[in-house]
């Protein structure tokens, strides 16, 4: 095979920018697809349901097409990436997986943050990166104003860039010759030892494991007998092949260069990790894996329960179908005296966990009750022993310190959006490191701060006060002691443990009284007064409360209809199902997603 008719790429891009819009059209034009295909609007490389929805995509896909360029034909990788920060190992894996990136700027949007972030992933993985300005089809496209921006703030010819819109078809065949001409051909050999690059992988109900490959180095065929290098586990290969978009098998397998898929009744795609290199076993095996793989880590928590406590079962066997394809997805087994069985799971970010959740409510059919996000915790003991907690409720009373992790946050806005958000950040106790005037309508600031300040809707309310005007991108940097205190809810004298959290001590009686007033909105009136108390080590810090009523269904029906006063009963008592007790206080089930918000 030769290697200098292939060309393996990915598009890079900031949320929204029309990566996959720009996929669809490249498959088109090169027939890899019927055209038919893609005038219902959807997208074909976001296959889930979710991600249709969503517009987002969840998984990357790759897949090989055929292109003639000049009476030569050549072969195209595409590897689809993942736009969103809590993605970014996976974007980082397979951008380790080609030569080239196509780096898509909305011409009406401009640079954004995962726009650098992403350029600063490819040019360590060493890519070529070449411009396609998309959307210049619409009115408010001001293309000239980007082009600037793109060598100012990124620092890229804007020379090189290919306008172009995706939506329209306008400038497709100048991406494609781009992709000929400027994305060096892949290197390496068949006759070295395999090392192949599992970049992605899935688990289908039929299939098993599918694992995606970009080999670096010798080949892979039906029959191989091969070992995962990180955990030495051996498997034989039982097909390989390449995505068309459609599985299509290769019975000659594939060689260095390429981009193909491998089956070999691996149970659960965490036998083979994204970032794993994989190789012979035995005889003709590589000594060294490739570089760069790690384990990913989640960074947020929340307890999972049921709302019907009989559903355990079914939330346990959803768990764990979900985690057949869901790596990076942590669980363990959780209970509580108010809420019974469930489990607190570990997520990459924010956006994973909302995916998650709703995809066990949706496709797993359950009504689920989730708790206040949180992050993990260093709390170091009283004999100095260092304990990591991702559960506020679990922190105990007397403690050394706790430290938290803390992050790096970037955000580009536009200037005149500049001090309402350093306002935002401040009062999310962040630090501003850096200010950069990029160009005329760009700047950069960069932040310090801890994470949990992050995970609590920080994204929407960057988003309000700058009317759209800012995108932030962040990564983990260190974990730091802080004057942190344990915050105890307790609604009517009980305890309620899954509403404790861990606060700064000096806003310990603001945050208090500003989720006492929440919970005294939120829990509906009782037939006495229901006291709600914030408490750090055992002292009050902060009140409110929740005045008696009577509320008699029945009182609107005099005379004796028993049928319709039984219907009312009745659908107090569905109503009754929505809230959960604590003491005997029946508490709303949403208060825990609602309580997320403030801040
Ligand atoms: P993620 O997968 O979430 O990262 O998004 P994406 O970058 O793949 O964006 P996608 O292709 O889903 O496009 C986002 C939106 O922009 C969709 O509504 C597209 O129809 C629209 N869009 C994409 N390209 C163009 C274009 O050239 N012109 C116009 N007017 N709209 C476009």
């Amino acid at each position: 095979l030769d290697l200098s008719k292939i060309r393996n790429f990915s598009i890079i891009a900031h949320v929204d920018h029309g990566k996959s819009t720009l996929a669809d059209q490249l498959m088109r034009f090169t027939n890899t697809v019927d055209a038919r295909r893609l005038e219902d609007g959807q997208q074909i490389l976001d296959d889930m349901d979710l991600e249709r929805e969503r517009g987002i995509t969840i998984k990357m896909r790759s897949v090989r097409m055929n292109y003639m360029n000049r009476n030569e034909n050549y072969q195209l990788n595409l590897i689809d990436t993942p736009g969103h920060v809590d993605f970014s190992y996976e974007v980082s894996r397979s951008l380790a997986a080609v030569e080239g990136a196509l780096l898509v700027i909305d011409a009406s949007q401009g640079v954004q943050a995962q726009t650098v972030a992403n350029v600063d992933l490819a040019i360590e993985n060493d890519l070529e990166i070449f411009t396609v300005l998309n959307k210049i089809d619409l009115p408010h496209a001001e293309t000239d104003k980007v082009l600037k921006e793109l060598e100012v703030v990124i620092g890229l010819d804007p020379k090189d860039a290919i306008l172009i819109s995706a939506k329209k078809g306008f400038g497709i065949d100048k991406v494609l010759e781009g992709v000929v001409d400027r994305i060096p051909h892949p290197t390496g050999s068949s006759r070295e030892p395999l090392k192949a690059l599992v970049f992605d992988s899935y688990y289908d109900v039929y299939k098993g494991v599918v694992v995606f490959v970009r080999l670096k180095g010798g080949r892979l065929r039906k029959g191989d007998k091969i070992q995962v290098m990180s955990s030495k586990s051996k498997y034989t290969v039982e097909e390989v092949g390449t995505f068309t978009p459609n599985m299509t098998k290769l019975d000659k397998g594939i060689s260095s260069g390429e981009v193909g898929y491998v089956m070999c009744g691996a149970k659960q795609i965490g036998d083979i990790p994204v970032g794993d290199t994989i190789t012979l076993s035995g005889e003709g095996g590589a000594a060294e894996p490739l570089p760069g793989y790690k384990k990913v880590k989640p960074m947020v928590f929340c307890g999972i329960f049921p709302i019907d406590g009989d559903d355990f079962k079914k939330l346990q066997t959803s768990v764990e179908k979900l985690k057949l394809n869901d790596a990076s997805l942590d669980y363990q087994v959780d209970s509580s005296s108010a809420l019974g069985m469930g489990f607190r799971c570990g997520f990459l970010g924010l956006l994973h966990m909302d995916i998650v959740i709703e995809r066990l409510e949706r496709e797993y059919d359950l009504s689920l009750l989730c708790t206040t996000p949180s992050v993990t915790y260093r709390v170091v003991q009283l004999d100095g022993s260092i304990e990591e907690l991702s559960n506020p409720s679990l922190i105990p009373k007397d403690l050394r310190e706790i430290q938290e992790p803390f992050v790096k946050v970037q955000v580009m806005l536009s200037p005149s959006k500049m001090g309402a958000v350093i306002d935002l950040f401040r009062s999310r106790r962040a630090t501003l490191l850096n200010t950069s005037h990029l160009s005329g309508e760009r700047a950069q600031l960069s932040f310090e701060m801890p994470l949990v300040e992050v995970i609590t809707d920080l994204h929407d309310s960057l988003k309000s006060v700058s009317r759209g005007y800012a995108s932030m991108d962040y990564q983990m940097s260190d974990y730091r002691p802080q004057a942190l205190v344990k915050m105890n809810i307790t609604v009517a004298e009980t305890e309620v443990g899954p509403l404790s959290t861990v606060v700064p001590r000096s806003d310990a009686h603001r945050r208090g009284k500003e989720l006492c007033g929440k919970l005294a909105e939120l829990i509906p009136r009782h037939q006495f007064k229901i006291s709600v108390q914030a408490k750090v080590g055992g002292k009050v810090v902060a009140s409110d409360h929740i005045n008696p009523f009577r509320k008699d269904v029945t009182s609107k029906c005099y005379g004796g209809d028993v049928t319709r006063k039984k219907k009312l009963l009745d659908k107090q008592k569905k109503g009754k199902k929505r809230m959960r007790q604590f003491g005997r206080v029946d508490v709303p089930n949403d208060v825990f997603r609602q309580i997320a918000k403030i801040k």
